[in-house]
């Protein structure tokens, strides 16, 4: 059965013209017009790859816009205030957090985002860890390990880099560490990334969110995926992450929230550091699902192009994720896509707030 998309532009991140899309057994076979049993008319719409959102903090329970309220009277945000959704995690019962972590879910893929990567962090034993574990791998086959989030307790480096971790590594494609004042130190995050890495679990790290740290530095050392966050930058940071091709994942959304200057994401570009832009989708510093939020912020207010921010949302997260086959619609590529209502994707930044999405389709299937 073949679908053939026609009668619009497309952004597929190809070298070669794209005139139509065909898609065949769920990939792209063809990019110019041929037969099919599936004819979808664009009528001038563009369409995009699916956002691929490489950095989200999904299953929770509780909300903390007490906490956001705090924050608009000049209280800064801090690592502890992690605390307060762990301990409302806890109390809840494994079908609500996934009830919860579903309709988010469902809400990304409204939204456009056909990839997701999901983290622990909220649970912090290695029961709740575990559990939060289970809940993201029903939603995503990209679940990260975050037992590294916040400290908790005396022994808690131990705790994570042993018994934890062989409860969690089993269902976890990656490990994460939050690498920050209030947080773990670069020693600590090295010692829990290190066992990760032994496991054979890809590497991410929350590095350099709060200030200037030694987490980008240490994401570069240990050959990490990515660097997220990347708001507090020194020059020798953006080598460091050149050198090692280190994705900075940057999350303007938590920035917005937390009333934080942006990561410098033209100087990354510019630079040649592969970017990737993600919601950090979280109850405390970026409760959104939206990519094409985070895409307005970012040319709006990190100096990227529509097209650069587009390319760091779809191309971009794919490479934080180590997946080649989503994140275009070069051929081969999963049919992962999103019709816009729009003839380009710059209107996903002229046009903010407003829900364009009109088709996403994932392997080939139409989702909405
Ligand atoms: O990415 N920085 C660490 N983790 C989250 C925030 C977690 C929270 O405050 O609940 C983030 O911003
Ligand atoms: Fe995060």
């Amino acid at each position: 059965m073949a679908t053939v998309f026609r009668g619009g532009s497309f952004v597929a991140w190809a070298d070669e013209p794209v005139t139509a899309l065909v898609v065949e057994d769920g990939l792209v076979v063809s990019h110019r017009e041929g037969p099919a049993d599936e004819v979808v008319e664009l009528a001038g719409r563009c369409v995009i790859p699916g956002f691929v959102d490489s950095h989200t903090h999904l299953v929770f329970a509780g909300d903390r816009s007490e906490e956001f309220e705090a924050r608009l009277a000049g209280i800064p945000y801090e690592a502890g205030g992690i605390h307060a959704t762990v301990a409302a995690t806890r109390a809840a019962g494994t079908a609500q957090l996934t009830a919860s972590a579903e309709r988010l879910a469902a809400e990304a893929l409204r939204s456009g985002t056909t990839t997701l990567e999901v983290k622990s962090g909220y649970g912090l034993t290695v029961d709740d860890e575990r559990r939060l574990l289970e809940v993201a791998g029903t939603i995503t086959p990209h679940t990260t390990f975050l037992g590294a989030h916040v400290p908790d307790g005396d022994g808690y480096v131990a705790l994570v880099t042993g018994p934890m971790l062989d409860a969690c590594a089993p269902l976890a494609t990656a490990a994460d560490a939050f690498c920050e004042a209030g947080a773990f130190d670069v020693d600590e995050c090295r010692e829990v990334l290190l066992a990760a890495q032994a496991r054979g679990l890809d590497l991410h790290l929350h590095a350099n969110q709060l200030g200037h740290g030694g987490g980008v530095q240490l994401a570069a050392e240990l050959g990490a995926l990515s660097a997220d966050h990347c708001t507090h930058l020194s020059d020798a940071d953006v080598v460091a992450l050149r050198d090692a091709s280190v994705t900075a994942v940057l999350v303007p959304a938590a920035e917005f929230s937390t009333f934080s200057p942006y990561a410098p994401a033209r100087k990354l570009l510019d630079a040649g550091v592969t970017v990737a832009l993600a919601t950090d989708c979280n109850p405390g510093t970026s409760f959104t699902t939206s990519m094409p939020f985070v895409i307005a912020l970012a040319v709006r207010m990190q100096q990227l192009s529509p097209v650069e921010a587009l390319r760091a949302a779809t191309e971009g997260g794919a490479a934080a994720l180590g997946q080649s086959d989503v994140g275009h619609l070069r051929l081969g590529a999963r049919a992962d896509l999103v019709v816009i209502d729009a003839p380009s994707p710059t209107h996903l930044a002229y046009r903010p707030g407003v829900d364009l999405v009109r088709q996403v389709w994932r392997g080939g299937q139409r989702l909405r």
